[in-house]
């Protein structure tokens, strides 16, 4: 048994997300968390919202409604919607948490300690009608580029240009409008992350087992000049953690709080301090993942986020702790993704293009939706979500294979032999084919989840799916019931197996499902992963109960899927 800390990337508190951004990290860790809980490991699994930043007190002051309310609320609904896709962490924490507050001055204390802190003079835009300076995007103007007159302070819309703040032309406030703004001096701290350039290449050329997509990423970063720069890890916002050393004061920094992206991925720490907080566990209970002197060095430790975020884990982060002079765990190893377009474009928060979490729910459980994405997920390339596409996934592998397979077998067996499972008289060759060709796909499925291949997992898992069907048709019950009654009793006992087998490795992927073939024989069965196939389909004693389910997953009809494709299509 081993020790796996899993984290994924923390999405932000500004509104419900998309199934775009669910299948770039949360759903994928949790298919891994589930995987590695059901092989028998010790698994720590955490996600949280990130709450800090700009968008956070801009979606706020939209709704009307100060921030710490706004971010209460949100985390309730992005928590309850976690829970409805089955994402099944251990902790789903907060980044406002007093424990990441706590940390992120405890890290920042320990990195001014070492030397890997310097003060930056700095010109900032200072707003006389709003009593404050103006972060990038609280300023609008002209662009100096291209004219157009809504130019935010950090990039032009229209022409893309990258911009700073006291580049527009005829400034004006995002807040209140007004144009008495003058710019000013003030100071900020920078984190020394240059210095780390050698350390970080060596630490990451150790890595050999990193995705390409992380490690190219990571390796361009790190070469290129604007890459490795130091970074501004301070804000002049209201909203965020106060700028501390450790539990002193920061002279001349009392005005500021940490910039986002600094506190966020010490929240992946701190929430793990939140769930032992919640647990009634002590510090011991969560250093013992995170702390090397504290039991931390049998832990593996693997993130998952999308390509965006991987500068941040595998470079700031990286040096955060590093510089920290303390012993923390490093991340073993990235999962990242590439991107999921919407039917020919974009998914758009600000559009109200695609499918968000909550609307996929009101029209599908979750399973469907966590099978579609999963077996298409961004893996080696950006995918696409397309109407047409995910109806014929969920028809064809969820509908006609799985779904099809169970409602045969149970439906048949319970008309010739009653709601018993029949006994075996004897497997043939026809079992023994298939129970090597089944174990043959095990083994793939298992390795490839292990190796977190998660497209080629779900292609194991569909052809043992498939194998089950391909099983039924050779061996043809139907008419052998007539003539030999305990040759078709085997072939019933055998499907049935199957069933209850399907029930076991499919929970990862589509866990409700996974609770109601499982139920078909007993519903208090919780999966358990299959250390020998012949022994697991030897498993349900004969004359044992079951049930025949309803429909464990229905056909999606043209007429939805048409009606659906209308309603995501957005404002535009
Ligand atoms: N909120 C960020 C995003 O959605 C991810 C933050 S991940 C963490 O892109 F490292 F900061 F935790
Ligand atoms: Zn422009």
């Amino acid at each position: 048994m081993n020790r796996i800390l899993i984290t994924s990337a923390i999405p932000y508190i500004n509104g419900i997300k998309h199934l775009g951004n669910l299948v770039g990290s949360q759903l994928p860790s949790d298919l891994y968390a589930r995987y590695m809980r059901l092989r028998g490991h010790e698994v720590m699994f955490i996600c949280a919202t990130d709450e800090h930043g700009t968008p956070a007190e801009l979606a706020a002051s939209k709704a009307n409604k100060p921030v710490e309310e706004y971010c209460q609320e949100m985390y309730e609904i992005q928590k309850n919607l976690a829970k409805e896709f089955r994402l099944s962490f251990d902790y789903f924490g907060r980044s406002s948490s007093k424990r990441n507050h706590v940390l992120t001055q405890h890290f920042a204390g320990q990195l001014d300690k070492n030397g890997f802190i310097s003060e930056v003079d700095e010109e900032q835009i200072y707003s006389f009608t709003d009593k404050r300076f103006l972060p990038d995007r609280y300023v609008q103007g002209i662009c100096p580029n291209c004219g157009y007159e809504n130019a935010r302070g950090d990039q032009c819309e229209n022409c893309t240009k990258q911009l700073d703040p006291t580049d527009l032309l005829e400034p004006r406030s995002a807040i209140s409008g007004s144009t008495d703004l003058e710019v000013r001096k003030t100071k900020h701290l920078y984190l020394r992350q240059s210095l780390f350039r050698k350390q970080l290449e060596q630490w990451i050329d150790s890595k050999k087992d990193w995705p390409i997509l992380t490690t190219s990423i990571a390796k361009k970063w790190l070469f290129d000049d604007e890459g490795l720069q130091d970074r501004g890890i301070t804000r002049d916002l209201d909203w965020g953690i106060p700028v501390r050393k450790g539990a002193e004061p920061w002279p001349g920094m009392e005005e500021k709080v940490f910039y986002v992206w600094f506190d966020a991925p010490i929240e992946y720490i701190a929430a793990t301090a939140e769930w032992a907080d919640a647990n009634g566990k002590s510090d011991t209970d969560w250093e013992r993942w995170w702390r090397l002197d504290k039991g931390a060095t049998d832990v593996r430790y693997i993130q998952f986020m999308g390509k965006d975020n991987v500068p941040f884990h595998t470079l700031s982060f990286p040096v955060t702790i590093m510089g920290s002079g303390e012993p923390w765990k490093l991340v073993d190893n990235i999962k990242s993704f590439n991107y999921l377009n919407y039917d020919g474009g974009q998914f758009s928060t600000s559009l109200g293009r695609g499918i968000f979490m909550d609307q996929a729910l009101e029209i599908l459980p979750s399973d469907y939706w966590r099978w579609w994405l999963l077996s298409h997920v961004p893996e080696y390339s950006d995918s696409e979500f397309t109407w047409d596409n995910f109806c014929e996934g969920v028809n064809t592998d969820l509908a006609n294979v799985l779904g099809n397979f169970v409602s045969r077998v149970t439906k048949f067996c319970s008309s010739h032999f009653g709601n018993k499972v029949p006994e075996n008289h004897g497997w043939t060759d026809l079992e023994r084919k298939y129970t090597s060709l089944i174990e043959q796909n095990l083994v793939s499925y298992q390795e490839f989840m292990d190796d977190i291949e998660i497209r080629k997992a779900s292609q194991s898992l569909r052809k043992i799916w498939t194998l089950g069907n391909e099983y039924i048709q050779e061996a043809a019950p139907w008419g052998i019931v007539k003539t030999d009654k305990s040759r078709a009793a085997t072939i019933l006992n055998y499907s049935l197996n199957l069933i209850r087998l399907f029930g076991n490795i499919s929970s990862p992927f589509i866990p409700d499902a996974s609770v109601s073939l499982l139920g078909i024989f007993n519903s208090e069965d919780r999966p358990v992963w299959p250390d020998n196939v012949n022994s697991a389909l030897n498993s349900l004693h004969v004359n044992q109960e079951f049930q025949v389910p309803e429909i464990i997953f229905k056909k999606i009809s043209k007429e939805d899927s048409e009606r659906w494709k209308l309603k995501f299509a957005g404002k535009d």
